[in-house]
């Protein structure tokens, strides 16, 4: 049993829930939205209608790679559409705040859109096909295990922000953003995802129809970018999933340099205060459930 796991079972028994974090607020074109406070609203009578789909992940519990075809894996732990729809205009940026993230899980962040072909409010999540419109991975490598996207999200009070593509048909859409955490994805089943969901009425655009493709087939757990050491000096680093779209509006919000051969020679293997450091946080993984 790797020393990761021991500690995450020492804390585990010692009460220590999991705690990562959640998309609390969106904001768009200067205009605020709440997010699913999934810390407060579950069980709570008056829930106020959201763009934000609602998920039962009270822990702010991550998806287990084991679960990456599971139907989890679209919006989080048995997660439903959001009643209302942010408006964003073709172009426009959307600004995501989470209510806390944590340095030593670091990874890529990843956002996705799919057409709802009509309101998303009472969509079947099983029908939508998610398209790729931006990822970041590994955006410095000189210093093991390196500067990457979440820590970049952190930098900026825990936001992100998302170009959303200028050529795309107006219309309905689910944005499906995620980060997905690397601290113990050296071990099998060990990368942690974290998908937040909201909708989106898109308007003016273009005519672009992008081809997609459902959550539960962007990941295998054995992926180059889902199964890997990042504490091993990584060169390079594969962001997981299908490819981006590359349309009109839709580059890369940020283009990775990766130096050849700066990566420093000291450490070859995992330090274990890391994997230490890493274990309050990172237990407690939501269960399977059968599909509803
Ligand atoms: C979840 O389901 C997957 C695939 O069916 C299985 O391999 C895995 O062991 C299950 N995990 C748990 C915690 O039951
Ligand atoms: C979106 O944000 C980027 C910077 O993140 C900015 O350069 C761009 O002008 C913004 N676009 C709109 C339509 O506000
Ligand atoms: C929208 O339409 C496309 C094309 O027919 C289809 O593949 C997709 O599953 C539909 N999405 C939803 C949510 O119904
Ligand atoms: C950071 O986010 C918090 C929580 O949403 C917000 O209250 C605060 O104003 C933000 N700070 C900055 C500098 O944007």
């Amino acid at each position: 049993m790797s020393l990761s796991k021991v500690a995450c079972l020492i804390l585990g028994t010692a009460g220590l829930a999991a705690a990562h974090g959640h998309i609390d607020r969106v904001d768009i074109d200067g205009k605020s939205y709440g997010g699913y406070l999934v810390d407060k609203y579950p069980g709570q009578p008056n829930v106020p209608e959201l763009i934000a789909w609602s998920t039962a992940a009270t822990q702010d519990a991550y998806i287990q790679t084991f679960d990456y075809s599971h139907p989890n894996i679209i919006c989080h732990q048995d997660a439903k559409p959001g009643a209302l729809a942010g408006e964003v205009v073709a172009g426009g940026n959307v600004t995501l705040h989470w209510s806390r993230w944590f340095e030593d899980h670091r990874g890529p962040v990843i956002s996705y859109l799919a057409n709802c072909n009509g309101s998303c409010a009472s969509v079947d999540k099983m029908k939508l096909k998610f398209f790729k419109i931006e990822e970041a991975g590994l955006l410095d490598n000189s210093k093991s295990p390196g500067w990457w996207a979440s820590g970049e999200l952190m930098a900026a009070n825990n936001t992100w922000t998302v170009n959303i593509p200028s050529d795309i048909a107006a219309g309905d859409y689910v944005l499906r953003h995620e980060i997905i955490a690397l601290h113990n994805a050296m071990s099998d089943n060990g990368a942690q995802a974290y998908p937040q969901c909201i909708n989106l009425k898109v308007t003016a655009g273009g005519t672009a129809t992008p081809k997609g493709v459902p959550a539960t087939q962007f990941y295998k757990p054995t992926d180059p970018g889902i199964l890997v050491n990042i504490f091993n000096n990584l060169r390079t680093y594969l962001i997981p999933g299908p490819a981006l779209y590359n349309g009109r509006g839709a580059a890369p919000k940020v283009t990775a340099v990766i130096p050849a051969g700066t990566s420093s020679p000291a450490m070859s293997s995992t330090p274990a205060w890391t994997t230490l450091a890493a274990a309050p946080q990172a237990c407690g993984s939501v269960p399977n459930r059968s599909a509803p």
